[in-house]
């Protein structure tokens, strides 16, 4: 059985995951968790080429199939170089993005159905699942909004104006709405492991429903009691 605990942060591009993955990470920290913060595609040496070759907006073509193997050849990577050795030291994973990213995205968002997506799951990670997972689920008008803003500022502050959207950011807006209703499918599917914030609540409101809910989740694991013992 694995020692750590392993969390997923998840949602569309300007639903403000990374900003509540990194303040409950130093939240954690502040509490005396080891701690593992992660991020899919990417963090590994060849994660950050896939990345990279995925995200770039002049790698055009790309059939849908390949994309998903793609993610999941990162992922594959990242479990056996970064998750699983965390988990087994005991530590407390924060991953932004995993499987659920791919469900909504290749499958809802490029139409390959969940099935799919399962199997490979099923195939290349074998059990490695989070056992709970953060879904920021604002309404799609303002996760938009804010992922063009923040490539315009980076357009501003780049010296040859040349900062694009990446591949995903430049997707239609039904693509878009696709990977959403995808999400809020898992979520209604998995109530167990999925917290999922809808609406626009504030960083600091849906900050202290996060904490709040993965201390309890830590808790109920025997995980801060073990972490205290370690420690005297
Ligand atoms: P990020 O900017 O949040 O790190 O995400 C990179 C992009 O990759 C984002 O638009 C979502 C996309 N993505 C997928 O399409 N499928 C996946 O499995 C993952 C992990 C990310």
């Amino acid at each position: 059985m694995r020692r750590g605990f392993f969390l997923t942060f998840e949602g569309l591009d300007g639903s403000g995951k990374s900003t509540q993955l990194a303040l409950l990470a130093a939240f954690l920290q502040q509490q005396g968790l080891p701690i593992l913060v992660t991020r899919q595609p990417g963090d590994t040496t060849l994660g950050e080429r896939i990345r990279a070759l995925l995200l770039d907006a002049k790698t055009t073509g790309v059939a849908p199939m390949a994309e998903m193997a793609m993610m999941f050849a990162d992922r594959a990577q990242s479990i056996e170089e970064r998750i699983a050795p965390a988990l087994a030291e005991g530590k407390v994973v924060l991953c932004d993005r995993f499987t659920d990213s791919t469900e909504a995205y290749q499958g809802g968002g490029r139409g390959l159905g969940s099935a799919a997506v399962l199997a490979l799951h099923r195939v290349l990670c074998g059990d490695v699942q989070p056992e709970m997972t953060i879904l920021l689920l604002p309404p799609l008008a303002i996760s938009r909004a804010r992922t063009s803003s923040r490539t315009a500022q980076a357009q501003a502050i780049s010296a040859k104006g040349s900062v694009a959207a990446d591949r995903f950011e430049q997707e239609r807006l039904e693509f878009h709405e696709r990977v959403r209703a995808a999400y809020h499918a898992i979520a209604l599917r998995e109530p167990e492991r999925v917290l999922c914030i809808e609406g626009d609540p504030s960083i600091e409101e849906a900050q202290q429903r996060i904490q709040n809910a993965v201390l309890d989740r830590l808790r109920a694991r025997g995980f801060l009691q073990s972490i205290s013992a370690d420690r005297t």
